[in-house]
């Protein structure tokens, strides 16, 4: 099949790597140029494990290509993804006017039937606006609109396309229906579950999902609240928790708070909609306070390590973005905690393991390009992401003051064994 991905960023670059990989002839276009310019080349601009091997392997096969011609794009393929970017507006609303732009560019270009699909995550409501635009007395017939939301994780997005737990489409086109099942043939074939629902449920599903799994962290993160009052470790709370099936496991690592490029702008866009048709998601609103003033009761304890001194005491930030396997800082709990530290007279270090800078963060803070250099001389060291290379660290050896603190936001290292070494070691919920 040909495809059009518009929006090369993490969504489109990697889902038209991924679909190009499964046979298909795939243009993967953006409106920036450099970054077209690059892809040409072989140039991934994100961090995201194996993606450069991906589209390299792809772009020498031909089946993968990458263009700033949005029309001619738009004009060659049968399904077209809309994968631009849908950040939140001041009023929390999500901002369609990208959505919207790549609309009127596919009106003007719809020479033949063509699916459109939206795979950026849009408001409830939105594909049937996108189908009024399109509804011209020329255009009858030519089009289908369908909602595929993805479901990539940031660091794991190429297994989680390969992979997925389920495919949803929304649509209540048969044609579209089966062409959209028959391009995701090969990955039903390994098993994955494949549901056709209305456009309208296909939507509210992504963003039912998301503020689900921010509830679950977020409900953990304040299980490890009180875990910390009770002298309990959250994480027996959270095994025990999940082997119950109807709980499950996965998302109850307890941590500085939700944070990336999804969970906290759909949350919010959710409880948009929720208001705009008079309904009161009061979980979810509940859950955006929680996380929104996670930082503050983090900040709280880092005041009670360092005694509340903080004037001239250097503190090392292990990890800055929102997690581990990416370089993107999107809402990260770092963009809060940082200059909270810094308010108030701290000297902040950090390393990065993806090696990329984070300037806009402060001038003021210093980054380091190893983990040895960030650490020296640092009276207390932050684990805030979970790469697997702050899993072994020898922390005697890396910081010699006899007086050093680690605080481990993620709780990668055992409180007994670090009792055992004589480090002064803080956890999360524990
Ligand atoms: C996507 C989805 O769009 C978002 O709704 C979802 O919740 C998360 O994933 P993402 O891929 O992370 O967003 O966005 P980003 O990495 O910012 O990429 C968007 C790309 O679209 C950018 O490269 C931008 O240059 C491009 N773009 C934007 C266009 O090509 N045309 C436009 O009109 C606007
Ligand atoms: C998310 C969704 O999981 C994915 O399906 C898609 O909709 C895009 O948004 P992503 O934001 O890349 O993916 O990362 P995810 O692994 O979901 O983590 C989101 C945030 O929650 C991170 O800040 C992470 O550190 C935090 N988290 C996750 C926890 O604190 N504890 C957990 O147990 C899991």
């Amino acid at each position: 099949m040909k495809i059009c991905m518009i929006g090369s960023g993490y969504v489109g670059l990697v889902s038209g790597a991924c679909f190009s990989d499964l046979g298909n002839t795939v243009t993967c276009v953006d409106i920036n140029k450099d970054i077209i310019s690059n892809l040409n080349k072989g140039i991934v601009p994100i961090f995201e494990l194996g993606l450069q091997e991906l589209v390299i392997r792809n772009l020498k096969q031909k089946r993968l290509f990458f263009s700033n011609d949005v029309s001619n794009s738009i004009k060659r393929s049968d399904i077209i993804f809309i994968c631009v970017g849908t950040p939140t507006k001041k009023n929390n609303n999500a901002d369609l006017k990208y959505v919207y732009n790549v609309v009127k560019k596919i009106k003007s270009n719809l020479n033949k039937y063509k699916i459109i699909v939206t795979k950026s995550t849009v408001p409830v409501t939105t594909g049937d606006k996108i189908e009024k635009i399109l509804n011209t007395k020329y255009n009858k017939n030519k089009f289908d609109v369908v909602s595929n939301p993805e479901f990539l994780r940031e660091g794991e997005a190429i297994r989680d396309f390969q992979y997925p737990d389920r495919i949803v489409i929304g649509t209540n086109s048969h044609k579209a229906n089966k062409i959209m099942k028959n391009l995701y043939l090969p990955l039903i074939k390994k098993g994955s579950r494949y549901i056709n629902t209305s456009r309208r449920s296909a939507e509210l599903i992504k963003y039912a999902s998301n503020a689900y799994l921010a509830t679950k962290i977020t409900y953990i993160n304040e299980m490890a609240n009180i875990c910390e009052k009770l002298n309990i470790d959250v994480h027996d709370v959270a095994t025990g928790m999940g082997l119950d099936e109807r709980i499950g496991s996965r998302f109850l690592r307890p941590g500085p708070g939700f944070g990336g490029s999804c969970f906290p702008k759909d949350t919010r866009a959710l409880i948009s909609t929720s208001n705009k048709f008079n309904t009161n998601l009061s979980i979810v609103k509940t859950v955006i306070q929680s996380n929104d003033n996670r930082y503050k009761l983090l900040i709280n304890r880092i005041s009670k390590i360092l005694k509340n001194k903080f004037k001239n005491r250097k503190i090392t930030f292990l990890g800055v973005t929102f997690k581990a396997g990416t370089d993107d800082m999107r809402e990260s709990p770092a963009l809060k905690l940082i200059p909270k530290l810094l308010k108030k007279g701290a000297i902040i270090n950090y390393y990065e393991p993806t090696g990329s800078k984070k300037e806009f963060i402060s001038k003021k803070i210093m980054c380091n390009s190893n983990i040895h250099d960030a650490c020296k001389n640092s009276e207390l060291i932050i684990i805030h992401t979970e790469w697997n290379e702050f899993k072994q660290l020898n922390f005697k050896k890396i910081n010699k003051n006899k007086n050093l603190k680690v605080f481990d936001m993620r709780n990668l290292y055992s409180p007994s064994e670090m009792l055992k070494s004589k480090i002064k070691y803080f956890g999360v919920g524990r």
